[in-house]
């Protein structure tokens, strides 16, 4: 891992002609449609760098993910330091703009193999996410101030981030399951990003695991971390130290 000075250098020690490069780059791309301009971007980079489209994606999520659970990355990405900043650039702005939307959902579609036929891998459209969160949050009659949420093949997280969005809690303590690593890398990116961003809630919790959820994932947990006031009573929130 690099350490924070290391890490902070991935910006400082950029020329002035990077930098200036990082501007205009960002300025074009928030012009006209930002997702579509990201998924060129991220064909446009994966062959300045010889690799698959969708091994490129899988490292920028592995990167983003790296960065939010231990606020550092892997020195292996080290070449990739100015793709991961427009990356990471690119998701907060479409966060502020599109909140509690599936918005890596889209990239996912456009840019990875991602597996149809075998694990179904075909995820929410937006506005039904928005519908059913509506319906699902609506049949909850007391008022309550923690909420649990479970989604055993969370995908990028459509329905999650829905329902997550459009509760009224004080604290949403949320499990995400799928047997696709990325993928669930990829939901915890935007639960965390839209509870640092946008703050619907005083304390979002989220585990994370990666495995079947048609048999035990209980071994394959991935991460735990709370965003925000840790809860006052232990029991609410009694997950082990992060991985
Ligand atoms: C129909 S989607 C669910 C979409 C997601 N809930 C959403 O809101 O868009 C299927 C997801 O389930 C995952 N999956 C399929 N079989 C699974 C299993 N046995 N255990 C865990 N995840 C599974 C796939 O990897 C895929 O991401």
């Amino acid at each position: 891992m690099l350490t924070r000075e290391e890490e902070n250098k991935l910006v400082s020690d950029w020329t002035d002609a990077e930098r200036n490069n990082l501007a205009k780059m960002h300025t074009k791309l928030m012009l006209g449609n930002a997702q579509k301009n990201l998924v060129k971007l991220i064909k446009q980079k994966s062959q300045e760098f010889a690799k698959k489209e969708s091994v490129f994606l899988e490292e920028l999520i592995d990167m983003f993910f790296q960065h939010i659970t231990n606020n550092s990355i892997s020195r292996k990405y080290y070449q990739y330091k100015y793709s991961f900043e427009w990356f990471r650039f690119f998701i907060e702005k479409l966060t502020a703009e599109k909140p509690y939307e599936d918005n890596l959902g889209y990239i996912f579609h456009k840019v990875s193999n991602i597996d149809k036929k075998n694990l179904g891998q075909s995820f929410t459209p937006n506005d039904l996410s928005k519908l059913i969160s509506v319906l699902l949050n609506h049949s909850v009659t007391n008022i309550q101030t923690h909420r649990k949420f479970y989604e055993p093949t969370c995908g990028t997280g459509s329905l999650v981030l829905a329902t997550v969005g459009d509760s009224d809690c004080q604290t949403a303590e949320v499990t995400i399951n799928d047997l696709d690593l990325t993928l669930v890398k990829a939901c915890y990116i935007q639960l965390a990003l839209n509870q640092l961003i946008n703050r619907k809630h005083k304390t979002l919790i989220i585990r994370a695991f990666n495995g079947d959820a048609l048999t035990d994932f209980s071994k394959s947990h991935l991460v735990s971390q709370c965003f925000g006031e840790q809860p006052s009573d232990p029991e609410d929130f009694n997950f082990s130290s992060a991985a």
